[in-house]
Parts: C-alpha cells; structure tokens; sequence
C-alpha cells in the first residue's frame, strides 16, 4: 500500500477500534499521537507496533473530556509534529443500566467522554485546521467514531445510544459548517467489533450465537475492518466525501430480523 504521509491525532489509542487505527496509520509511515486515559500499558503497546511497522508516534495522557487536557494535548501534537492533518476521534466508554436504574453519574460521564470529549477534541482540530493557509486543497480531516447504535435504537444502553446519537448530528453540522473553508468531516459508526468494550458478549458462546443472529454477514468485526474505512477516509482518495457515514457493522444497520421474512 502507498505510504500516507500524514501526522494524526488518535483519541482512546491504548485499545480496541483506537489501537488498531493508530497502529494501521503507523504501518503507512504516518506520525501519531497516541492519547490513552488510564491505560498506559496499551498506550506503550500501540506505540510499539507503530514503531515495529516503521511508523513513529507520541503517547499523551488525557482525558477528552476535560477542556484543558484537550487543549495541551493539541498544543502538544503541534510542538511535537509541527502541526496535523487528521483527528481521530475514537475515544468512548460504555456504563450500562436499565433507564430507572440509571445514576445522573452513569449518564454524565458517558456524555462527558462520548459526545463532550469528541466536540472538543473536533473543536481544537478545527481551530488548527482553519489556521491552515489557503492552497485550494483539504486543510484536514475529522473522522468521529460513532457506532451503528447512532441509528440503531438500544435498550438498557441509553446513555450510550444518546451519546452517539448526538455524534451523528455534531459530525453532519459541523461538516457543513467547515465544508467550505476545505475541511471534511466524516463518521464511521462500527457494530460489533471484538473489543474489550464488548468482551463480555463475543467471548461466551451462547450470547456470541445471539449477536451473530443480528449480523448478516456473520462474523464479528476485527479492529483492522473499522481502520481500513479510517485510512480511506484520511486519504485524498474520499476527497469528495463530505458529512458521511461509512457503516463498517456486516450489515447489521439492514434489520436482520428480516433476513427470513417471508
Ligand atoms: C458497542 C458494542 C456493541 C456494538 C453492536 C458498539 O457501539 O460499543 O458493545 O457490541 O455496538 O451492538
């Protein structure tokens, strides 16, 4: 594959869907900033492969949704790598409870990490990117990760599904907003992904043929599958992909219920 000779930011890197687009950027030669919040081993792990696939990357602690860490963060990728070109804005948590159950805490601190943390870590690439002059060509790139519960409705997940629901119209708003100034903003909502996040369901056997039932492809998702629709994404090749969003899920966004119906 062509080197991308791009500088990126990836939010949640120390793991899961995070861990395997920086390690995918850094394969292609890119410089990346790793951010992790509390995992520092994955962070160093990340960084290793990156290293081990002829990239070179940064590790940066900080939690996305806490405006200052946002901020020295970005002034950190600019000090480092003298500026950047892509935000990958992956970090994001699950706390599940059934609605009644649900503590005021469970619910901000997913919104707090899920939809704050991406509005403000896409809010200091943007300041970076319309300080970028004017060439005619894209100044950079935003990709949110949002997931396929931004359409798909989810019980006893509801300040997850709201979380990302929120992210869809953020990502649409703002991509029409920058548009003009040749900035693209984009999305990719994953479905089940094996991830720690979901570890739970995909390494039981009996909720692993439950889920399977809601995927028609059937297979669960590798991180690799979400980082090859984030490097095209990044690259000049969607250049005329605007305030979209790629479903990487095995068509689990199609109804599958209705895969049988008659
Ligand atoms: C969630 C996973 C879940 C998947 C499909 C993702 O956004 O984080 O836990 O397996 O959606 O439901």
């Amino acid at each position: 594959m062509t080197k991308l000779n791009k500088t990126i930011v990836v939010t949640g890197a120390s793991s899961g869907i995070g861990q395997g687009i920086a390690v995918a950027f850094g394969q292609l030669g890119a410089n990346v900033l790793i951010n992790y919040h509390s995992d520092e081993e994955g962070a160093k792990e990340t960084l290793k492969q990156i290293n081990d696939g002829g990239g070179t990357g940064i590790i940066h602690q900080a939690n996305v949704g806490i405006e200052e860490e946002v901020i020295s963060m970005f002034d950190r990728a600019k000090e480092e790598f003298g500026g950047f070109d892509v935000l990958i804005n992956n970090a994001g948590i699950q706390q599940d409870n059934t609605f009644s159950k649900m503590s005021l805490e469970e619910w901000t601190t997913v919104i707090d990490t899920n939809l704050t943390g991406q509005f403000l870590c896409a809010r200091e690439a943007i300041r970076h990117f319309e300080g970028k002059p004017d060439t005619g060509k894209v100044k950079g790139n935003v990709i949110f990760m949002s997931s396929v519960h931004d359409i798909i409705p989810w019980a006893g997940h509801i300040n997850y599904a709201a979380s990302k629901g929120g992210i869809l119209m953020l990502m649409k708003s703002l991509a029409l907003e920058v548009a003009p100034q040749k900035i693209r903003v984009n999305a990719i909502s994953p479905g089940a992904i094996a991830t720690d996040i979901n570890e739970e369901v995909w390494s039981d056997e009996t909720k692993k043929k439950e889920l399977l039932k809601l995927i028609p492809y059937q297979r669960i998702g590798e991180a690799k599958d979400v980082a090859k629709a984030a490097i095209w994404l990044a690259s000049d090749d969607s250049d005329y992909v605007i305030g979209t969003t790629i479903y990487v899920d095995g068509g689990m966004t199609l109804y599958p219920g209705f895969v049988d119906n008659g």
